[in-house]
């Protein structure tokens, strides 16, 4: 029989976008959790801050700035992680950028290989360079982050949603090629979060979140969730607690795709 697949306490966990939003939130969470987390983004000055919140705190906690769409700060990642007596247990692949407005005929090619690149090729680059290190580490659990873009889309969403919805599929067809080597791979389906990337939307639109419709339904859980109400579910899924998850995804959206 298999080992059971999860990310313990000591081990290293890798969280892309850790800078603001979930994946700072994660950072923050698995660190708590006595995870040593390697915190990679492209924002430099982000990553430190929420790394040094960390450290104050008492947890273990590496910053990295590194854009992971590229292939040679990819692999500087995987040095840094694999750089510690701590193994190698875990990804959270959470990078990734907002883009609104943009249906097939306005979205320039420029723009739709940028947001596959950030969002959907970042997931595979990430994972390629971390997978021989959770492998050599006896198993672990990649958790990737979709959106509910990958279910249920709205109008000029063209380059996420088709990202999203790669996310998803890539997660699938990752954790039957992965299972032999004891790793387990879900991804996560957010709802609405309240994060720089909602708010920067909202912004940009000159409204207010709910005059964006979210919440969407008074029938859903009438909010919009925190950045650490979805880091809770990312400790989950690594967890010993969801060792016979695999290739499947845990929706976390206050109920939104339950209705039509
Ligand atoms: N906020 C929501 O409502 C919501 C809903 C569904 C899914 N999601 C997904 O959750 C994840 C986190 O979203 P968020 O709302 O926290 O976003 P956010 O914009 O608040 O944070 C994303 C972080 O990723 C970093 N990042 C962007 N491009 C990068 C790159 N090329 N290399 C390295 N880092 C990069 C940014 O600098 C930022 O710190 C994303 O995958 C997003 O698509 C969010």
């Amino acid at each position: 029989m298999r080992d059971l697949a999860f990310c313990p306490p000591g081990s290293s966990v890798v969280v892309t976008g850790a800078g603001r939003g979930i994946g700072a939130a994660t950072a923050t969470r698995l660190a708590e959790e006595g995870i040593r987390v390697v915190a990679c983004d492209l924002d430099g000055e982000a990553v430190e801050a929420t790394c040094a919140s960390i450290t104050d705190a008492g947890g273990a906690c590496v910053a990295v700035k590194a854009d992971v769409t590229d292939q040679r700060d990819v692999e500087h990642i995987a040095e840094v992680a694999a750089d510690s007596d701590r193994p190698v247990r875990g990804l959270v692949n959470n990078a990734a950028v907002g883009a609104f407005h943009m249906d097939v005929e306005s979205t320039s090619l420029d723009d739709w290989n940028r947001i596959i690149a950030t969002n959907l090729t970042s997931v595979f680059l990430m994972s390629k360079v971390c997978i021989p290190l959770i492998r050599a580490a006896g198993g672990g659990v990649i958790v990737n982050v979709s959106s509910i873009h990958a279910y249920a889309t709205s109008p000029g969403v063209a380059p996420y949603a088709a990202a999203k919805g790669g996310v998803l599929t890539l997660t699938r067809t990752m954790a039957l090629d992965l299972a032999p080597d004891n790793i387990r791979v879900m991804a996560l389906i957010p709802g609405a979060v309240d994060t720089p990337m909602l708010r920067s939307h909202a912004e940009r639109e000159g409204k207010t979140l709910e005059e964006l419709g979210f919440p969407s339904s008074p029938n859903a859980i009438a909010r919009i969730a925190s950045p650490e109400e979805l880091a809770g579910t990312i400790s989950f899924l690594i967890s010993r607690d969801a060792t016979f998850m695999t290739g499947s995804a845990l929706i976390a959206d206050g109920g939104i795709l339950a209705k039509f």
